[in-house]
């Protein structure tokens, strides 16, 4: 084994490792959405939050319109009224009660994309917005 590839496999179980400690520290509250919502991909979470969607309301084309693009940071709803950030690192409470969470899905989806969200884009946004 070479030096650098040594160091790639030192990186990688380190990273697994760390991947395993945020699961293992979920609070039961966010345990119990994940767990309805199902296991999510983060990457595919992002890219759907960042997106412009088509079929909702022309003021909120994505969900950054609101949440703005920085999930560390205070968002603001149309009216101004402001939003805590998003991302869980700074939010704890968030993501940890499933009827919240579904009832801000469903009125958060008709708003950007004219439909609900599917399960899977929900649980892909949760595993994305869990990661940051
Ligand atoms: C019109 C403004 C607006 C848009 C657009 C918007 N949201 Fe929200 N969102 C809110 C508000 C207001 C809340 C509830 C207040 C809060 O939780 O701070 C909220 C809450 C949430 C929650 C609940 C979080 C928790 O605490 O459990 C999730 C999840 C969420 N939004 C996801 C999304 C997604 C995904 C999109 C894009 C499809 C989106 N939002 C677009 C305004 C918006």
């Amino acid at each position: 084994m070479t030096l650098s590839s040594a160091a790639r496999a030192a990186a990688l179980a380190l990273a697994l490792a760390a991947t395993a400690a945020a699961a293992a520290t979920l609070s039961p509250g966010r345990q119990a959405v994940v767990a309805a919502l199902g296991a999510g991909d983060a990457a595919a979470g992002k890219a759907f939050f960042f997106a412009r969607h088509t079929g909702g309301k022309a003021d909120t084309p994505a969900c950054t319109a609101c949440h703005t693009t920085d999930l560390t940071k205070a968002g603001q709803t149309k009216a101004g009224k402001a939003i805590d950030p998003m991302a869980a690192s700074r939010a704890p409470d968030r993501f940890s009660d499933l009827a919240t969470v579904e009832k801000w899905f469903r009125r958060n989806c008709t708003d950007v994309l004219g439909r609900e969200c599917t399960k899977s884009e929900k649980a892909n946004v949760i595993a994305y917005l869990l990661s940051i």
